[in-house]
């Protein structure tokens, strides 16, 4: 599953010998630079301090140096993850709550929902995005230099190749993706290995910037998405990631899928060396990020996200008590879902996960439901993956689970507590009404990259849109007028569970 949650520490001795932390003690009032790398699909288990077989020494050490996140939640796929992190906000409010954007899909994160990077730049920080970008870019507005970074060095979509940087899509629809800004990278390209080229272009930037102003630099590895390349040869490329001993995988709402690693390392953290077992979501970086910077959060941008300072640094409380973790009307292949198994409070074909306090609630087919133990150096094969499967009737569409209790997503509480699952459902039915639709447009064929000199790059072109608005333009004018609607009452709900934590300290 997808790690992320590293802030203002990409490596300590290089932005040591840049003179980033020069301020030192960093007096309160001054902006701190801010780093924020996001590994792709790394495992829960996949680092040296949850018990994996696979080394990280670098980073076993920065993250006990700062606090630990044994709490972090975040999305078990890439574009959903990514747009809470840019955003703030859950994706039922943004229209991504389906899949992924595919690239040759004529869609991206929604152009009036405002950016982590537009926030930090009206505050006066750089902005540099390196990496994987997945956010959409079938028009020029969608890229990420027009989303907020002054400059971007890397791929717009997923799972290329690690050396050549090419992707293919389907067969025969292949193009190539590494990006310097809004052009193909083809003379920056040495057809190094990922991790080592994004690596150096972060030290480029560092080197060039001037340390005294406040930097925002995005890092999301392509590493360790797959197919798996590792430059050396280890016993990597034999082994997938591991969730153990969490349950389902990357795309599942089950832990193994949403619960990820993540710590921070700063000069600012109060409680250096602590592990954070509060909740903590991927949405919350941005109100957490933008205040640090010192920036505002407009009284109308809704987010989903709060601001965890005080939990990170100093311990307290988390602010946070619920997930809404998503709700995905397409999903609906759960074939024995119904109203009547929701109570008639929803439908539980629908495939969607909350978590509030101990408990979660799962409808609908989660996903792939195993638990994986550890498969590192085995030829054993599948076969023996499946030791600990523990079958459910194929009927079954709801699950309720006390998660702290049972991390590992063994016991279904659901006929034990038919009252708790009411009211969890009742949730999700509130949450479900402050949802936008789901954007989720066809193939377009204008996509293919022999369209656009063999490059995947934006396609749509503006005279085409005046020509045929179709139904994509209809469509966003109409959620402009539901969002208006339902601003007020989602913004009291957020504010009234803030509050409500701050009394009970
Ligand atoms: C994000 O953009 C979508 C599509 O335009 C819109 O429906 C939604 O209300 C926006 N969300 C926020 C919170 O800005
Ligand atoms: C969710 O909301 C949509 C309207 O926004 C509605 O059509 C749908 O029936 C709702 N789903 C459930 C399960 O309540
Ligand atoms: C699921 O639905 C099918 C019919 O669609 C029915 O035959 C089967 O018994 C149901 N299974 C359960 C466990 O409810
Ligand atoms: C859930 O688990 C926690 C931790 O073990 C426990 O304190 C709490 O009472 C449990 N809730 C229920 C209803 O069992």
């Amino acid at each position: 599953m997808l790690a992320a949650g590293v802030l203002a520490g990409f490596s300590a001795l290089s932005l040591l010998a840049y003179g980033y932390l020069s301020w030192g003690g960093a007096e309160p009032g001054s902006q701190p630079h801010l780093v924020f790398i996001l590994a792709d699909d790394q495992g829960f288990r996949d680092v040296g301090y949850h018990g994996s077989e696979i080394r990280t020494p670098a980073l076993d050490r920065l993250a006990a140096e700062g606090v630990k996140l044994e709490n972090y939640y975040v999305q078990p796929m890439c574009t959903p993850s990514r747009s809470q992190l840019i955003t703030g906000k859950y994706q039922i409010h943004t229209g991504l709550q389906h899949s992924i954007i595919r690239p040759t899909q004529p869609n991206c994160l929604p152009l009036d929902n405002m950016t982590l990077p537009q926030k930090l730049k009206e505050v006066g920080y750089s902005t540099h995005m390196v990496g994987k970008w997945h956010l959409g870019f079938y028009r020029k507005e969608c890229m990420p230099t027009q989303r907020g970074f002054d400059s971007f060095f890397g791929s717009l979509l997923g799972s290329g190749d690690y050396y050549t940087h090419y992707k293919c899509d389907s067969p025969g629809i292949c193009g190539y993706d590494l990006y310097e800004n809004d052009n193909a990278a083809w003379d920056h390209d040495n057809g190094i290995y990922s991790t080592q080229m994004y690596t150096q272009k972060v030290q480029q930037i560092l080197e060039s910037h001037n340390p005294k102003k406040p930097i925002f630099l995005y890092i999301a590895y392509q590493a360790v998405h797959s197919p798996l390349q590792a430059p050396d040869n280890g016993g990597q490329p034999m082994a997938g990631g591991s969730n153990w001993p969490l349950r389902g995988s990357k795309g599942t709402y089950w832990e193994g899928g949403i619960r990820a690693v993540g710590f921070v390392h700063s000069p600012l953290l109060k409680n250096k060396g602590s592990v954070c077992k509060e909740l903590v979501h991927i949405t919350d970086w941005f109100p957490t990020l933008i205040t640090l910077a010192e920036g505002q959060i407009d009284e109308n941008i809704q987010l989903d996200g709060y601001d965890i300072w005080e939990t990170i640094s100093e311990g307290r409380r988390s602010p946070r008590v619920d997930i809404l973790h998503n709700i995905d009307p397409i999903y609906t292949k759960a074939k024995n879902g119904s109203w009547a198994a929701g109570f008639g409070i929803w439908n539980t074909a629908i495939q969607s996960a909350i978590r509030v306090n101990h408990w979660k609630l799962l409808t609908g087919n989660p996903g792939y439901s195993d638990w994986v133990p550890p498969q590192a150096f085995s030829n054993a094969g599948p076969n023996r993956w499946h030791n600990e499967r523990v079958s459910w009737s194929a009927g079954k569409t709801v699950w309720l689970f006390n998660i702290t209790a049972d991390p590992y997503e063994r016991v279904d509480l659901s006929g034990k507590y038919p009252e708790v699952v009411k009211y969890l459902l009742w949730r999700l039915s509130q949450f479900n009404k402050t949802a936008v639709p789901v954007r989720y447009p066809p193939k377009d064929p204008r996509s293919n990259p022999k369209l656009n000199g063999g490059v995947w790059g934006p396609w749509f072109k503006d005279d085409e849109k005046k020509k045929k608005p179709g139904k994509n333009k209809k469509g966003e004018n109409k959620q402009k007028k539901k969002k208006n609607k339902k601003k007020s009452n989602q913004k009291k709900g957020q504010s009234l569970n803030c509050r409500s934590w701050l009394a009970g300290g």
